[in-house]
Order: structure tokens, then C-alpha cells, then sequence
């Protein structure tokens, strides 16, 4: 697992990483209970204590202006692990780092780090009698910003977040996603050069996911370091630098989607026709063809060294018997294809 503790960013990384996990383990104790005898059981029972490891020595290091997609299933240890992030929880073991602009390095827990960073939790708690500028005035007090400050950022946030008509609307009457974008602009409003961000598409309808992933791909434009976490593989392969996946609380890999994505191409499709409507099933190399709508199409597996030449020798046959090409076109791996094939070492 070394190798992991690189850089999710492999060889873009030219500045020191701003978010940085470091073997992070967390064991969450459940104490054991005794429940004493009711008038329906005679009997006293015990329950043992329980130990719950939700992470286990995760290493991670995100570079700056990265958008990191955190994936993995429901119960993996990403909530776990954003909260030791932003300081809210103390690992069993390990620590996090966050780095600010200057390359100073601050321990999660401490002050200077939070101030380094906004922060939209799982489940976040809107006061609904407030409007929205009074929501980012609250939250902005909070983090010691005074009145003035924040009032002059409401309108920026609130465009940026696509609610500049509901400045003065309670949040009482917001929909979903409008109350996910009022948490955006409410992670903003500091400035922070880091977002964290906790499943922010999540229970979104899909034109309100639609508009908060735009929103996330516009603030990472402004230089952002953005680390969020979904179980949802499309939102990553939209919209991240970078990825990271996450299993019964193991990192599995972390790495550039580019890499990951692009290169790997898993098959080529070709598809033709052969003249006088030839079934090519009885021609040796076009054996695996099948019938589409408008002629024939065969797709050959992607063997790293044999690809170019088993391409070339359906092409050959199919000219050879004065067919024409109609396409060939590279089937690319997906993220899903990678993740739970297992195909990926990320
Ligand atoms: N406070 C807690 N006490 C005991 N177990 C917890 C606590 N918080 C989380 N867990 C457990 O840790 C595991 C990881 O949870 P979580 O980080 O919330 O996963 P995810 O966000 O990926 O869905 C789960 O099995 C969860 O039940
Ligand atoms: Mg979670």
C-alpha cells in the first residue's frame, strides 16, 4: 500500500499536497449494556462492547486546484474519514494535515486549518426561519467575520450559488437543491482555499445534481482545491481531476482519472457490411459477427499486444470480400468497469 501514500495527482504535482491523510485509522467503540430483567423476560442480558473499525490506515495527499472525487459505497468510511479531514473527529491512529497557501502545515484539529476550509456536511442543519443572507450572516459570525464583510460578499455567493432571487426568501420555502446551493455559498463564505464537501448531490433530483456539479466545476476553475465525497460513480467520471475509492474502510487506490479513463481502452467495434449481402460468419477471421440493424458488427477484445493486429485482420477480411467499413470505434473503460472489476490498481 506505499504507493498509495503518493500523490493522488502522480506526475501533475509540482507544489506540496494541501490535504494530506496520514495512515488514518479510526475504531469506534460501542460500550456493552446490561439490560436488566422486565416484566415480560426474567432474565438479565448482556451486551458485549463492540469495537467498529470505519478506517484503516488511509493514506492520502491532494494537491492544490485537484477536484478529488471520494467514492465508495454507503457505510465505507467516507464520512469518517471527511470529518477527521475538517477536524471534527480525532483519529485512533494517524493524522491530517491541511496546508495553506504559504505550504505551512497545520494538524486538522487546530484553528488555522479550519479557517483554511469550507465545510457542507452529510446533513447539514438550516435554520429555516432565516433567509438566506441571514444564513451566511449566522455562519459567517461564526468564523469571526464581521457584518460588513459578509454583506458584501451575500451578492457574489448568491450568484455564484444561483440564488440571487432568494436573497431575502426564508429557507423555509427552499426546494433541495436550492438549500444544497445556500450550503455551498454558506462553505464560501470565508473564502476558504479548500472545500469539503459531503455527499453535496446527494437526494438532488437529476437537474439539481446537474446544477450543483456545475457549481462545483466553476468554483474548482477559480483555483479551488475540492475534495468531495458520493457513492455516485457518473458525478466523478463528470467532474473530478482526481479519484479515490473506498472499501469497508480501505483505501483500494487513489489516482488521475485521465489515466485511469483514458487509456485504457477495452475493446474495438467495428462495424460493415459485406457486398451482396454475404453472411460473414463464414468467413474465419469475422466468426464472432453479429447482426445489427444495418449490417454486421464484431467487437474485438482488447489483448494489449495482439489488438492492432486482430483490428487490422477483420478490416482486411471485410475488404477483402468488397464489404465497406462503417466505424470503428475504441470502447474505453468507465470508472465502474475499473472499480469493480478490479481491474484497476488506480
Ligand atoms: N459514531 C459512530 N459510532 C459507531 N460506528 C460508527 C459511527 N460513525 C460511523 N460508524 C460506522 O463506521 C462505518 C463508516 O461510516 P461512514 O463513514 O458514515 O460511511 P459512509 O459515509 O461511507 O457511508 C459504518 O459502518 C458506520 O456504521
Ligand atoms: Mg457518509
Amino acid at each position: 500500500m506505499s504507493s498509495l501514500k503518493a500523490s493522488v495527482a502522480g506526475e501533475r504535482e509540482l507544489s506540496p499536497p494541501v490535504i494530506v491523510a496520514e495512515e488514518v485509522t479510526k475504531r469506534f467503540r460501542t460500550p456493552g449494556h446490561v439490560h436488566f430483567p422486565s416484566p415480560r423476560s426474567f432474565r438479565f442480558r448482556f451486551e458485549k462492547p463492540t469495537v467498529k473499525v470505519a478506517l484503516e490506515g488511509v493514506s492520502l495527499a491532494i494537491p492544490r486546484g485537484e477536484i478529488f472525487g471520494f467514492l465508495g459505497p454507503n457505510g465505507a468510511g467516507k464520512t469518517t474519514l471527511i470529518k477527521t479531514i475538517v477536524g471534527l473527529l480525532a483519529p485512533t491512529e494517524g493524522r491530517c494535515l491541511i496546508r495553506d497557501a504559504d505550504g505551512r502545515a497545520f494538524d486538522s484539529h487546530t484553528r488555522e486549518a479550519k479557517l483554511k476550509l469550507g465545510y457542507l456536511p452529510e446533513q447539514p442543519y438550516y435554520h429555516e426561519f432565516l433567509t438566506a443572507e441571514e444564513f451566511l450572516l449566522f455562519h459567517g459570525r461564526l468564523l469571526g467575520l464581521d457584518d460588513k464583510e459578509i454583506l458584501a460578499k451575500v451578492p457574489p455567493l448568491l450568484k455564484r450559488v444561483g440564488l440571487t432571487q432568494a436573497r431575502h426568501q426564508k429557507l423555509e420555502t427552499f426546494s433541495k437543491g436550492m438549500l444544497q446551493r445556500v450550503g455551498l455559498a454558506q462553505a464560501l463564505i470565508h473564502d476558504p482555499d479548500i472545500l469539503v464537501l459531503d455527499e453535496p448531490m446527494s437526494g438532488l433530483d437529476p437537474i439539481g445534481r446537474r446544477e450543483v456539479r456545475e457549481i462545483i466545476t466553476a468554483i474548482g476553475e477559480t483555483g479551488k482545491t475540492i475534495f468531495f465525497s458520493t457513492h455516485i460513480i457518473h458525478d466523478v467520471e463528470v467532474i473530478c481531476t482526481t479519484v479515490g475509492y473506498i472499501r469497508e474502510g480501505v483505501l483500494m487506490g487513489a489516482g488521475p482519472i485521465d489515466k485511469l479513463l483514458g487509456k485504457t481502452v477495452r475493446s474495438m467495434e467495428i462495424r460493415f457490411s459485406l457486398a451482396d449481402g454475404r453472411d460473414p460468419r463464414e468467413v474465419p477471421a469475422l466468426k464472432q459477427a453479429r447482426k445489427t440493424m444495418d449490417g454486421w458488427v464484431i467487437e474485438v477484445e482488447a489483448d494489449a499486444n495482439r489488438l492492432e493486429y486482430d483490428v487490422q485482420e477483420v478490416l482486411r477480411r471485410v475488404l477483402d470480400g468488397k464489404g465497406t467499413v462503417r466505424s470503428v470505434v475504441p470502447r474505453r473503460s468507465t470508472l465502474e468497469d475499473l472499480l469493480f472489476t478490479g481491474s484497476a490498481p488506480l
